[in-house]
This record gives C-alpha cells, structure tokens and sequence, in this order.
C-alpha cells in the first residue's frame, strides 16, 4: 500500500504491545510491510521471533507490560532505536476470572495508562496516534464467566480515548477499534480447552448480524489506516469492527 508514491509510513516508528499472536502479530507486520520500523512487545521471544520473521523492520521486545517500569522502558527503547516515535498501539490484553483480576487490570487499563503517558511527549513531536485496541462487549454485557471485568476495563479504555482526545490535542490523535470475535489464539490464552474456546466462539457469533469469526488482518487494516496521515482529521472515536454485533 503506498500514498504519494511511497509507503506510507517510510520513516515512521510504531509501538505494538501484545505483538506475538492475534491482532497484535498482523498490526506490526502490516505497519512493517508498509514501511514503519515496529518495536514489538511481548512476554514469549519465541512468539515476538516469529512476528519478527522476514521482515527486517520489526525489532522484539519480551517484557511484561504489567510491570510498572515497563512502559517507561518500552518508549525509551523506541526512541534510542528509531529516534522518534509516531504510533503507540495498546493491543496487549488477557481474559481473566476473578482470581486473574489484578493482573487483568495492570495489563488491560494500567498499562496502556502508564504507556500513553510515557510516549505523550514524543509523539506529540511527531504528531502521532494513539489506537487503543478494545472490545464490542466494553459497549454490551458479557454473560460468560470472569467476562464483566474484562468488558468493563474495555469500556474504560473507551473511556480514557475520549478523554485522551481531547487533553492530548491537538498534537496528538488517540483513537480506538471494538473488534467482534475475532480468530485469534485468545480464549486458549485464557486456559480454555479447544472445545471450551468453539463453543465461546460459537456463542458470540450468535450475536454477530454478518454471523463469522472475524479476521485479524480485518482488524489490522483499520488499524493502520486510522494511523494513516488521510485520517488526520480523526480523533476521539471508537471503531466498531465486529460484523454488526454492536448494533444486531
Ligand atoms: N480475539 C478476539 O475475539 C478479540 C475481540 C475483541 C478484542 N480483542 C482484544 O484484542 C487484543 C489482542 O488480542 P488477541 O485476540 O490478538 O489475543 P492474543 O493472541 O492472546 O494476543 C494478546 C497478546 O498480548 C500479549 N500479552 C498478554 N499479556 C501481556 C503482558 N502482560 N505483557 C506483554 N504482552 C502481553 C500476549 O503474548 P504473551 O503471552 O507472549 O505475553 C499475546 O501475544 C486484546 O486487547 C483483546 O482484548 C480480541
């Protein structure tokens, strides 16, 4: 993809949490093919390795972002390497019962707090983006079990969005995307078995009007193009990207 000739972001340098698998993997690659030097943040090297796999672009990072001095290492990381830094992306994210709860809230709202505030300054020399990954539930209720933690710390990532949109203006754009169900490895994250993890699934798409799975290179490609220079006129919003499921 390429906007004047060139990539579109040649010379621009993005930050992906949870860029090993799921959404997180595809978002990094996909900034990468089209040009961005991509610092991908992980807990398992293995999985950053595999991300980083054919694409000189992409540079890992295995740490936990649940650890407070993450974020502060993440953003200093980006900059010594890149110099700059034009696009935080809060992808990283668990689904926890109660007993998970705190670790739920260090990654899922303290993290992504404590990450756009560290990288605010620098992209704010950039005029940079913030894309908060989120959820369809955040805006519904979640019947499953340990669901309603999850739903409610996505519905405060929302909320931060907007608040974000207008503190940090107007250098920097902070924007969010509410993916559906989406094929990823999350639910075995979670400890569910195979046949635990189709059946959530197959619950949730019950819900969604275009009824499938969603993609993750579905959710990537708004992702990026909300980063995208076209969309500098946009800021404080929550993408639906769930096939319907917010208003079916
Ligand atoms: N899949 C869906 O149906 C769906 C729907 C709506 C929203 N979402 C959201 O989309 C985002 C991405 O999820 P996904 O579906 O792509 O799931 P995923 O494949 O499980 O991706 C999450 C990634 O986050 C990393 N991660 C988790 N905790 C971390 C921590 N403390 N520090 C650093 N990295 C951490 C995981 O890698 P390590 O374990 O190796 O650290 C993993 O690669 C999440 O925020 C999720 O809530 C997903």
């Amino acid at each position: 993809m390429t906007f004047n000739g060139k990539a579109v972001f040649d010379g621009k340098a993005v930050v992906v949490t949870g860029g090993g698998t799921g959404i997180g993997r595809t978002t990094a690659r996909g900034f990468a093919e089209q040009g961005a030097r991509v610092l991908v943040v992980g807990r398992t090297a293995a999985r950053l390795a595999d991300t980083a796999e054919g694409l000189r672009g992409i540079l890992p990072l295995a740490l936990d972002i649940a650890d407070p001095d993450a974020p502060a290492t993440i953003v200093d990381t980006a900059v010594r390497e890149f110099g700059r830094l034009d696009v935080l992306v809060n992808n990283a994210g668990v689904v926890r019962d109660s007993a998970g709860a705190q670790e739920m809230v260090a990654t899922n709202l303290l993290a992504p707090l404590r990450l756009a505030e560290a990288a605010r300054p620098h992209l704010a020399e950039t005029n940079g983006v913030i894309v908060n990954v989120s959820t369809s539930i955040g805006q519904r209720g979640w019947p499953m079990p340990g669901g309603a933690l999850y739903a409610a710390l996505k519905s405060a990532l929302e909320s931060l969005t907007r608040s974000w949109a207008v503190q940090f203006a107007p250098d920097v754009r902070v924007v969010a995307v509410a993916p559906g169900p989406i094929a990823t490895p999350i639910g075995l994250h979670q400890g569910l078995t195979p046949e635990q993890n189709a059946a959530l699934k197959e619950a949730l798409v019950a819900h969604v009007p275009l009824k499938r799975i969603g993609q993750p290179e579905e959710v990537a490609f708004w992702i990026t193009q909300l980063a995208r220079p076209e969309a500098a006129y946009t800021t404080g919003v929550v993408l639906p990207v769930d096939g319907g499921a917010v208003v079916g």
